[in-house]
């Protein structure tokens, strides 16, 4: 589908990821990860020992998105592929102070808006149906219950050998939802147009399921 763009948004570790990956590669659409470039940018920030001066940090730093057929999307910032680092803990409990930074928000809106301006990119995160993509042809706000999220959460840490315990992730979620939710600029919200899909005890395959028939129903 070239011809439209998907925004999917929802709090922390609702399943956004895995189920965009899944309709951008049904419907030969680009996935957009948007939360990996504000990890980017929380990475370079806590390499640099936390400074304060964002307009400074961002006018210094290259982001770039490529995509590897196995790997994904990959992450290079300042030419150097940190994808692997962003989903550390040190990044993950950093990176709601990062991205409430108006100089931030203002770099990574504008790559995005670039990346879908030609059309067919699936592409996650808060703020994509109410700032950045606006005129997204659906858009889905994708929500879950706390337990299942850092059960999710933990699974995916476990896949990746980071050690996490289900109460800890379970305040750090809530942590970040509520930060996202409560910044100035662009907080976490439901777009008045956007659907919301409950995920809670859906299989990846039905919520998949699910979004493909509304994409279908656009088209009647
Ligand atoms: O989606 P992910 O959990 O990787 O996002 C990490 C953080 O990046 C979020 O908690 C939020 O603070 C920020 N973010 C954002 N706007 C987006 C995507 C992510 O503010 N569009």
């Amino acid at each position: 589908m070239e011809s439209i763009n998907i925004a999917l948004d929802g709090p922390a570790a609702a399943g956004k990821s895995t189920i965009a990956r899944r309709v951008a590669s049904k419907l030969s659409m680009i996935y957009v990860d948007t939360g990996a470039m504000y990890r980017a940018i929380t990475y370079k920030y806590l390499q640099q020992q936390r400074p304060e001066d964002f307009q400074k940090l961002v006018n210094d730093t290259t982001l770039e998105l490529k995509y590897d057929d196995t790997k994904g999307q990959r992450i290079i910032l300042d030419n150097q592929d940190v994808t692997d680092y962003l989903r550390e803990n040190d990044v993950t409990q950093n990176v709601s102070y990062v991205a409430s930074k108006e100089p931030v928000r203002t770099f990574a809106v504008e790559k995005q808006k670039d990346l879908a301006a030609k059309k067919g990119i699936v592409m996650d995160g808060r703020d994509i149906g109410t700032v950045v993509l606006p005129d997204a042809e659906l858009k889905v706000y994708m929500i879950a219950s706390v337990e299942e999220r850092a059960e999710r959460r933990q699974k995916e840490n476990e896949e990746r050998g980071i050690p996490s315990t289900l109460e800890q992730l379970k305040q750090e979620i809530a942590d970040r939802d509520h930060y996202d939710m409560n910044r100035e600029i662009s907080p976490l919200r439901k777009a008045d147009d956007a659907i919301t899909l409950d995920t809670t005890s859906k299989t990846i395959e039905e919520v998949t399921t699910e979004i493909m028939a509304m994409v279908d129903n656009l088209r009647k």
